[in-house]
């Protein structure tokens, strides 16, 4: 029963993007074909990541699909409808740009979506979890990025960030959906690549997340870097939001190309941002920032390591290396 049942929201999925994708290619389809042109997306890139429109009606789809067979609730079951409070059952996406995600294995399994400009409402809005859409194990666009020569695969946190990224040439890179990494996530990504590269936006989320996702990580089978995107200043100076996306527009995929050259291995990351965050010119800052260094580095599994980050740390806050590995050592010992 159950193995019916998926394969019929398996099918109602992949009827739906069949018909975003022709109603994105219809006279009503030009507001999002506008909005796919504003963000720089190629009709070929819109095509291999399967874009479509969801159409300004309540029950289009909804209607167009229970006409080949399917009914309202295997629609409400498959994340496609809703039921209203008055019975009526709706399309649950409307007037939206519609993004298929698609599992490893090339099925459609939900969407994503983004609101146009000039409407009101969620900016996102995703598939539920469904019997075959489960947020925490899809990585989107892994279905491309396994095939990719490129030695290693580039975490995003945007659907939008993946495709203009895959056309800029970079076809390794994936995203979560909307959702932190898992280590049902990890355990997957493990099984594609032996190296992972975090680029997430840089601005206050982007680093939390980063940090997150490194602790998550720390018992993953993989090598994990850090791109970390420079800072951007408008006109009059003021910081502004950076994700791949922005950088690719503004500087190109060379200067991208040249990041993920440069991107940190893990605990420099976290020692780079350690420092960012502290006066190492004042004593007071020094401190704080040796305290947590010395976390950091006793966390270390490896004596090398150990050394060597140690050796940074110590380095940056101008204390000796022996020093420091004293402290890392007797931290150790407490906490075992
Ligand atoms: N997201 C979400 N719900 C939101 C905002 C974001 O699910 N309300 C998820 C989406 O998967 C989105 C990702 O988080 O692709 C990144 O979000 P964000 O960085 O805020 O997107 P923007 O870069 O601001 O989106 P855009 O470039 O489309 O304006
Ligand atoms: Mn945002
Ligand atoms: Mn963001
Ligand atoms: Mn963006
Ligand atoms: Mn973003």
């Amino acid at each position: 029963a159950g193995r019916k049942k998926r394969a019929r929201a398996l099918e109602a999925n992949r009827q739906a993007a069949r018909f975003y994708y022709d109603y994105l290619n219809s006279p009503g389809g030009q507001r999002v074909r506008d909005y796919i042109a504003q963000r720089q997306i190629t009709h070929r890139f819109a095509v291999r990541f399967g874009l479509g429109a969801a159409p300004d009606s309540w029950d289009e789809l909804t209607r167009a699909l229970t006409a080949q067979g399917f009914s309202k609730m295997e629609l409400i079951d498959a994340g496609l409808a809703v039921a209203g409070k008055n019975g009526g059952v709706y399309d649950k996406f409307r007037s939206r740009l519609m993004l298929p995600v698609i599992d490893v294995r090339g099925e459609v399994v939900g969407f994503t979506s983004r609101i146009l400009p000039g409407e009101e409402g969620a900016k996102y809005l995703n598939t539920p979890e469904t019997i075959v859409f489960h947020k925490g194990r899809l990585i989107y666009a892994l279905n491309l990025a396994k095939n990719t020569k490129r030695p290693n695969l580039v975490l995003v946190e945007g659907n939008i960030d993946v495709i203009t990224l895959h056309q800029a040439g970079f076809d390794n890179v994936v995203a979560t959906m909307g959702t932190a990494l898992t280590e049902e996530h990890a355990r997957i990504l493990a099984r594609y690549t032996k190296e992972l590269v975090l680029c997430y936006d840089n601005d206050a989320a982007g680093k939390q997340s980063t940090q997150r996702v490194l602790n998550i990580l720390k018992n993953a089978q993989l090598n994990v870097r850090v791109l970390q995107l420079p800072n951007a200043y408008d006109s009059e100076g003021k910081p502004l939001k950076q994700d791949p996306d922005d950088f690719i527009k503004r500087f190109g995929p060379a200067a991208f190309e040249k990041c993920l050259n440069d991107s940190a291995g893990q605990n420099d990351y976290r020692l780079g941002d350690l420092m960012s965050r502290h006066d190492l010119s004042q004593e007071e800052g020094r401190l704080a920032y040796l305290k947590e260094a010395v976390g950091i580095v006793a966390a270390l599994q490896s004596p090398i390591e150990r050394e060597i980050y140690g050796n940074k740390a110590a380095a940056a806050a101008g204390i000796s290396g022996q020093a420091f590995a004293q402290e890392v050592e007797r931290f150790r010992k407490n906490r075992t």
